[in-house]
């Protein structure tokens, strides 16, 4: 995995202050843009969700930068994609969860009927930094009764703690930074 790991790291840009002073941002757009990167990533997470978690019955990926990973890595595995979105994004019968941002807040839904009460999900989305997203997508989950075997995520930023506020639920990230 060194290797592999060592090409994904190449492909991440980090921009100072963006989107705001003090952030530092993480750029996947060179890892989106290299086929085998993107290539490697989704056969990181294939190998291991089929190795941990062969009783997978969908993929739920998160609006909008877990849309470039969740429905690749679903068909890989032969499964299909939930979509859980933001807000007003979705017709029909839904559930909501509002949660934090750094400047106010947000929130993310899923069609009602998305998923049946027990079937087994693995959440995924491009980046884990305070857990505010995911930890929403999870209460989504719940709300429908859904089995959450794993959140998975390609960039997971260690010192804000995102794995913590997921407890008791696993978090799974190729590439960690501080
Ligand atoms: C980014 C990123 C994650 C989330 C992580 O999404 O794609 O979804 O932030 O942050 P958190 O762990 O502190 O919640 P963003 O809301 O910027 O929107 P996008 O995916 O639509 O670009
Ligand atoms: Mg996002």
């Amino acid at each position: 995995l060194g290797a592999r790991r060592r090409l994904l790291e190449e492909r991440v840009r980090a921009f100072p202050d963006f989107p705001s002073p003090g952030v530092l941002f993480r750029d996947i757009t060179p890892l989106l843009k290299d086929p085998i990167a993107f290539r490697t990533v989704i056969d990181i997470l294939e190998d291991h969700l089929k190795t941990h978690y062969p009783q997978i019955d969908f993929i739920a990926g998160l609006d909008s930068r877990g849309f470039l990973f969740g429905p690749v890595l679903a068909q890989r595995l032969g499964i299909g994609c939930v979509l859980i979105r933001k807000k007003g994004k979705l017709p029909g019968p839904k559930e909501s969860v509002s949660y934090t941002l750094e400047y106010g807040q947000a929130e993310l839904e899923i069609q009602s009927d998305a998923l049946e009460p027990g079937e087994k999900v693995v959440l995924v989305d491009d980046l884990l930094a305070t857990g505010g997203t995911m930890c929403a997508a999870c209460e989504l989950m719940k709300k429908l009764k859904a089995e959450i075997l794993e959140c998975a995520v390609v960039i997971e930023l260690k010192s804000l703690k995102g794995a913590e506020k997921l407890k008791p639920f696993p978090v799974y990230s190729l590439l960690q930074y501080d």
